[in-house]
């Protein structure tokens, strides 16, 4: 372990459900890769002990991936607990003795907002921030003023080289794949610009709905939930310009220019929808105007992609569960007629990840007729060997930040889609298990339609086996 590395890994909200659902799931998978070996300690309003706590790690863990008992008993090893209100002094009095005298801890906040500047404000009284790290969660603010406020808060006391602003999507493979792909090959990169790329569009599609979270949802809606962050970032690796080195900063400062280069979102080029029978949730407001589901055209005026438009539709309840991005190609100016397929790069993010081109080539019948088929670059069925959790925790506690939304970033995300928050645009109402309003097709629609992804495609799934054609069909019909 480095002398940059943390000490000690303080978790707020350890009794809560981010901790129950991912902290000790990712917390169990670094101690099993032998990646975790300092105090862990839980902190959480409320009376209850260290026995308490981890019996709630023993119950997370059977249900959320599985308990691995040489790994759980490690991790119990080096669980903490401290209680207490956090206004409260003692607390923090308390929590200090717990780090007893480590020299750089991570402080995560997996709190609600509202309770982050009470937690820094008493760190930094109680002389627990000195040297150490902060982690938190999104959402990171509200809108682009409450996001500047957070930022404010935290720089009260803490570096920004010390914050570390968790996107669990940069904590993906397929995600950070598409970095690697474009600039690891040197067929790529010629044709990935507006000279020969016709649109891009990334759907983020759920076949769940809000799943008891209508209270926090109702506050949210898809756009804060996983465009303005999840979406934008696989957006900003699609997009950016090849970094001068591979330091956290000269990547994130690439991703901070794609953003920098796209003007707000217009009111015309979004539609809103909500499913029917959102409003009968719990949580959410009987005439809610929360959208569970947007689609929306982005430009990215850079010299690399003016005028290639860049689609991205994300919604709850759904037909499938799937993040897909998919890049059509300009039409060569061939003379063949028959069945010629246009050409697309597919990068399947989840839930399997699969790197595809679609291509053209000749077909089984004796004219000069098409076949298109799909030519596979990588497909994994099972790409997440480290979660995302697990992948960005650790690297917070290394210090490495590449992977973590920088203050800049997350500014600039927020002027994308500020304004188009407020206008009030209208809400359109769509039957479950539906691709969004019917609105959509009209409204806000790539040249050849949208790429509705395929709910699996494993060894086993439908498409293996099928022909070019047939797989062009199911795929990018
Ligand atoms: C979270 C959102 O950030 O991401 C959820 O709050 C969403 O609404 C989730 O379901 C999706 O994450 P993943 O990793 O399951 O694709």
């Amino acid at each position: 372990m480095s002398d940059s590395h943390s000490d000690a890994l303080v978790f707020f909200g350890a009794t809560g459900d981010l901790a129950y659902k991912k902290i000790f799931p990712a917390l169990q998978a670094m101690v099993k890769r032998g990646h975790l070996n300092v105090p862990v300690i839980g902190v959480a309003r409320g009376s209850w002990n260290l026995e308490r706590l981890r019996a709630r790690a023993q119950d997370s863990l059977q249900k959320n991936g599985g308990l691995d008992a040489a790994a759980f008993e490690k991790l119990s090893g080096l669980l903490r607990y401290v209680g207490g209100e956090y206004a409260d002094a003692a607390t923090f009095e308390a929590l200090r003795k717990a780090l007893d005298g480590a020299q750089r801890p991570a402080f995560y906040l997996a709190i609600p907002p509202l309770m982050f500047e009470t937690v820094v404000d008493q760190l930094a009284k109680s002389g627990c921030a000195q040297n150490a790290r902060i982690i938190v969660e999104k959402p990171f603010g509200h809108d682009l003023a409450s996001a500047q406020e957070l930022n404010r808060c935290l720089h009260r006391v803490f570096p920004e080289s010390a914050i570390f602003r968790i996107d669990h999507y940069l904590g993906k493979r397929p995600v950070n794949n598409v970095v690697v792909f474009r600039f690891a090959n040197a067929f790529v990169e010629p044709f990935w610009n507006r000279n020969y790329i016709e649109s891009v569009q990334i759907t983020m599609a759920e076949a769940f709905g809000v799943e008891g979270r209508g209270a926090f949802y109702d506050q949210t809606g898809v756009i804060r939930d996983v465009i303005q962050n999840h979406l934008f970032q696989i957006l900003s690796n699609l997009a950016m310009e090849a970094p001068a080195r591979t330091d956290s900063e000269s990547i994130r400062d690439e991703k901070v220019k794609v953003l920098k280069a796209i003007p707000p979102v217009d009111a015309n080029s979004l539609v809103r929808g909500q499913f029917r029978g959102y409003l009968q949730e719990k949580g959410v407001a009987p005439d809610s105007k929360v959208e569970t589901f947007a689609a929306l055209q982005l430009e990215v005026d850079s010299w690399r992609w003016k005028g290639v438009p860049f689609y991205i539709r994300a919604g709850k309840n759904l037909p499938v569960t799937s993040t897909e991005v998919v890049a059509r190609f300009r039409t060569p100016p061939t003379v063949l007629k028959n069945n010629i397929s246009q050409n697309y790069m597919r990068f399947r993010i989840s839930p399997e990840m699969t790197i595809a081109m679609g291509a053209t080539v000749m077909g089984p019948s004796e004219q000069m007729g098409g076949e298109a088929v799909e030519i596979i670059a990588s497909r994994h069925p099972c790409p997440e060997e480290m979660d995302a959790y697990e992948r960005v925790l650790g690297d917070a506690m290394a210090g490495d930040a590449t992977l973590f939304a920088r203050e800049d970033y997350v500014e600039e995300a927020w002027r994308i889609v500020d304004p188009v928050l407020k206008a009030g645009t209208p809400i359109y109402p769509y039957d479950k298990g539906n691709w969004g309003p019917g609105e959509v097709e009209q409204r806000v629609s790539p040249q050849g339609g949208w790429h509705n992804p395929t709910a699996a495609e494993s060894k086993n799934s439908p498409l293996s086996g099928k022909t070019g054609s047939e797989m062009e069909k199911a795929q990018v019909a």
